[in-house]
């Protein structure tokens, strides 16, 4: 009767960012359908983002072996490998890991907001394409919950901390005399509006391009920096010294070609930081002598350092998550009892509609405010009666005694739809 809850995750703490993007899938709505169908998941949730790729599945049949055979024939790998980057958590250690990524615990950047975003959105795609349903929904509707509350109560997401920011920060430690310097963002969704805003904190000039210049200057109206027309940008890197690069583009944008190109025009070295995954800068380019680049996983170690200094908030968010654990698992067992009470509760009003009908046509009575009260005497009649029982039968799920759901099974004839 007991379905578990499967989570299986590449992440960016066991993959580098360009392991991870052989991970991931092209097409979310078709991986989630095709989960469903070939690792018999009842229940399915995709969070992709730039650091990693979870699935959360649930179903009789479903199991870790059907998951990743799935996976790997989605994403073209061979299962093998899987095998050093697949991390998996079932039933309360899958909860406990949602909640740690809805409060900002599992991050690169701990504390930071754009998570708590993206599980939103997964959790969206997924009832939009009827992929989860009671057990995912209410899974994920308490995280992202409590993940608020705890953000708002403990400040942990406080302080301006984001991928954006680090990356400046790493520039600022990479490059004497920063202020001095041409910088560039290529981009101007999320993570580029968030390195403008650190941008702008430190009092930095920069310029912006994107794909449409209209699009650069509507960002630069309210993010600050100076738009440049892509086309003037993509052939003349030269005039730059420091580049953050955040685009979804599918395939390189700063190749080696433009840079081999831009150094010759140019004396000095030149800095990149891609922020992209998958990336958008070619690692080539680094062979080029003059060249620093650096991507997520350089974010990620300067992350190890933040994270020693946020330690303490860190230790209250783990106190307040150990306590919710413990709402969410009642929470989650509870939902074993539902089927049978809603069958029970449905059989039951079938029967006294029945006895009501039969009633009624004996008394021959025609007075609706009296076939009223009648009605709402048998409504109350079964109420009391089979009200106890019920929510009894829910706390005894919620305890953990699978026992008694067997016997309420057995004694209420009650046998679990295919689904
Ligand atoms: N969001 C996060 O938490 C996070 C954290 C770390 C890293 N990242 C990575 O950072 C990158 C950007 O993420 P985001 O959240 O900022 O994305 P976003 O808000 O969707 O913005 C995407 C940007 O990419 C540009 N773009 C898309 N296709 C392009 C192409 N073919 N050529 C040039 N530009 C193109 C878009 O420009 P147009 O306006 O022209 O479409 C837009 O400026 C992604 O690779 C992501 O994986 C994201």
């Amino acid at each position: 009767m007991n379905q578990n809850v499967i989570n299986a995750r590449v992440t960016f703490r066991n993959s580098p960012i360009h392991v991870l993007e052989r991970f991931t899938f092209k097409d979310i709505k078709n991986a989630l359908l095709e989960f469903r169908k070939f690792s018999e998941s009842e229940e399915c949730v995709i969070l992709q983002t730039c650091n990693r790729i979870e699935i959360f599945a649930t179903g009789k049949n479903c199991d870790i072996k059907k998951i990743q055979k799935t996976w790997a024939s989605l994403s073209g790998l061979e299962e093998s490998a899987f095998k050093e980057n697949l991390e998996i958590e079932i039933d309360d250690e899958a909860y406990l890991h949602l909640l740690k990524l809805t409060s900002g615990l599992d991050s690169m950047v701990v504390g930071e907001e754009q998570i708590l975003g993206q599980i939103k959105n997964s959790i969206t795609t997924a009832r939009i394409n009827k992929a989860s349903g009671e057990r995912l929904n209410t899974l994920f509707d308490k995280a992202i919950r409590i993940g608020t509350r705890i953000r708002n109560t403990t400040g942990i997401s406080k302080g301006g901390i984001s991928v954006g920011s680090m990356a400046v920060k790493l520039a600022e430690e990479n490059i004497d005399d920063l202020k001095s310097k041409q910088i560039l963002v290529i981009g101007t969704g999320e993570v580029s509006t968030l390195v403008a805003k650190s941008l702008n904190r430190r009092g930095y000039g920069f310029s912006v391009t994107s794909r449409t210049l209209q699009r650069s200057q509507a960002f630069c109206e309210t993010m600050g920096g100076q738009a440049v027309k892509f086309e003037e940008v993509l052939g003349g890197f030269e005039k730059y010294d420091v580049i953050f690069v955040a685009t979804t583009a599918p395939y390189f944008l700063v190749t080696y070609e433009r840079i081999a190109k831009a150094l010759k025009d140019k004396k000095k070295g030149m800095m990149i930081l891609d922020l992209s995954n998958p990336r958008t800068v070619d690692e080539k380019v680094a062979t080029l002598g003059n060249i620093k680049l650096m991507n997520l996983d350089q974010i990620a170690e300067m992350v190890d350092k933040n994270m020693r200094k946020r330690q303490d908030k860190v230790k209250i968010v783990e106190n307040i998550i150990n306590e919710e654990l413990q709402v969410i698992e009642a929470s989650m067992k509870r939902l074993d009892a539902e089927p049978i009470v809603k069958d029970v509760f449905k059989n039951i009003d079938v029967l006294r509609e029945k006895e009501l009908q039969k009633a009624l046509q004996m008394l021959g009575e025609n007075d609706s405010e009296k076939i009223k009260i009648i009605e709402d005497l048998t409504k109350a009649v079964v109420e009391s009666i089979v009200s106890a029982p019920m929510n009894n039968l829910r706390k005894a799920s919620e305890q953990g005694n699978p026992e008694i759901l067997d016997a309420a099974s057995k004694l209420f004839n009650y046998k679990k739809k295919e689904t």
